[in-house]
């Protein structure tokens, strides 16, 4: 429990752990659909589960993750461990009865940095290379922090999202347009090129219908911002500082921040420099200097995110 201004905000006490990693139940993948344009350089797919007459049946709430364990073993030859995936549908599940929940998985492929090999991430690419009908070992569900609050419709929302990081936010606007919420909602979503941009159909067309709701994409590998710099999501809180400001001024506001590690900072940054101390806590020595001259090593031991913003960055 946290209080903003005279507002408390509770959250919902959710269960977790209820199939645990050492013992892992398998269910069907009943959809497997590529996220990203035909045209994209990634691979990130859409997966569902169904998870009915499981102990899971209802369990997973939006901002929660769901365990894979890959099958096969390691190079030790013990079996995988588990990976932790967003589940990316609504609290009651795709279905509306918790039935079926889903995910957004994007494989990993890199080259190896020493050996010149190519390197393809285990359980990113195994749930990516399974078929429709595969049976597939899962955990959970995981995670307690990262979810709306109780009475989520009091409140405003400005949802950063990079990438898969995504995941959380859509199943956490599909509740909010289930309680048809007239609060503002904002979904920043950040990706290299806009073939990369996830859920873009779902987002757009509540943009078009949904007067509360906004839809923001930061592309950062087309053009550039007028400065040079990329397009990353917390220059948002400057390039559309109009929409955002009023919005970020209200004392019911709450920012929710998912993806790529380290993508917290800049946001701190920005929220700094335009004095939204609402949302982050600073150091005292931190507060002589100019936010956007602050060192990493300076963000990670001075600057806190407050009761009002949510991290989960990996
Ligand atoms: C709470 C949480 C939620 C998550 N949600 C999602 C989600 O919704 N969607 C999603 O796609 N992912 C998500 N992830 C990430 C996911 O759990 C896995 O970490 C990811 O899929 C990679 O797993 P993997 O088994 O494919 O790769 P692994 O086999 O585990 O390999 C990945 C690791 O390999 C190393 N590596 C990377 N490149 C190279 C290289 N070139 N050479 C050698 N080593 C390298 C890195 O250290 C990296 O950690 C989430 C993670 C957490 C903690
Ligand atoms: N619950 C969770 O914790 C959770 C859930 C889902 C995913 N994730 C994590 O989220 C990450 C998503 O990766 P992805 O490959 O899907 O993303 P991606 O498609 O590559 O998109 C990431 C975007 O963020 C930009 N970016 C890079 N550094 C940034 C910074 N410091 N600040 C702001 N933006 C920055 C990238 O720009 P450039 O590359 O052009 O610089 C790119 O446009 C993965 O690491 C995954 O593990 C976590």
């Amino acid at each position: 429990m946290s209080e903003i201004g005279k507002v408390e905000i509770t959250y919902p006490d959710l269960e977790i752990n209820v199939v645990r990693a050492k013992e892992p139940i398998e269910v069907p993948i009943v959809e497997s659909r590529i996220a990203t344009a035909v045209a994209s350089p990634n691979f990130v797919r859409h997966l569902t589960f169904d998870i009915s007459g499981t102990p899971l049946e209802g369990k997973f709430h939006a901002g929660q993750s769901i365990g894979v364990v890959a099958d096969g073993v390691d190079e030790n030859g013990k079996p995988h461990k588990v990976r932790l995936y967003s589940v990316c549908s609504p609290s009651r599940g795709e279905d509306g009865h918790g039935k079926l929940v889903s995910t957004t998985v994007k494989r990993v492929i890199d080259e190896h940095w020493e050996t010149q090999e190519l390197f393809t991430g285990v359980c990113s690419n195994f749930l990516c290379s399974q078929k429709v009908g595969s049976l597939v070992k899962v955990t959970g569900p995981s995670g307690k922090r990262f979810i709306l609050p109780e009475n989520p419709q009091d409140y405003n929302y400005l949802f950063f999202g990079t990438g898969t990081g995504v995941a959380p936010f859509r199943g956490m606007i599909m509740d909010l347009m289930e309680l048809n919420s007239k609060n503002e909602i904002v979904m920043v979503f950040g990706s290299p090129y806009r073939t990369d941009i996830l859920y873009g159909d779902y987002f757009k067309s509540l943009e078009k219908t949904i007067d509360n709701f906004h839809f923001l994409t930061s592309i950062s590998r087309e053009n550039p911002r007028a400065d040079g710099t990329k397009h990353y999501v917390q220059y948002q809180l400057l390039d559309n500082r109009a929409l955002l400001e009023p919005i970020l001024q209200k004392p019911n506001t709450l920012i929710y921040v998912c993806g790529l590690k380290g993508m917290e900072t800049g946001i701190y940054q920005i929220l700094a420099q335009q004095g939204l101390w609402d949302y982050i806590t600073v150091k005292d020595d931190l507060m002589q200097k100019n936010p956007l001259t602050w060192t990493y090593e300076e963000l990670k031991a001075g600057v806190k995110s407050s009761d009002r913003m949510h991290i989960e960055v990996y």
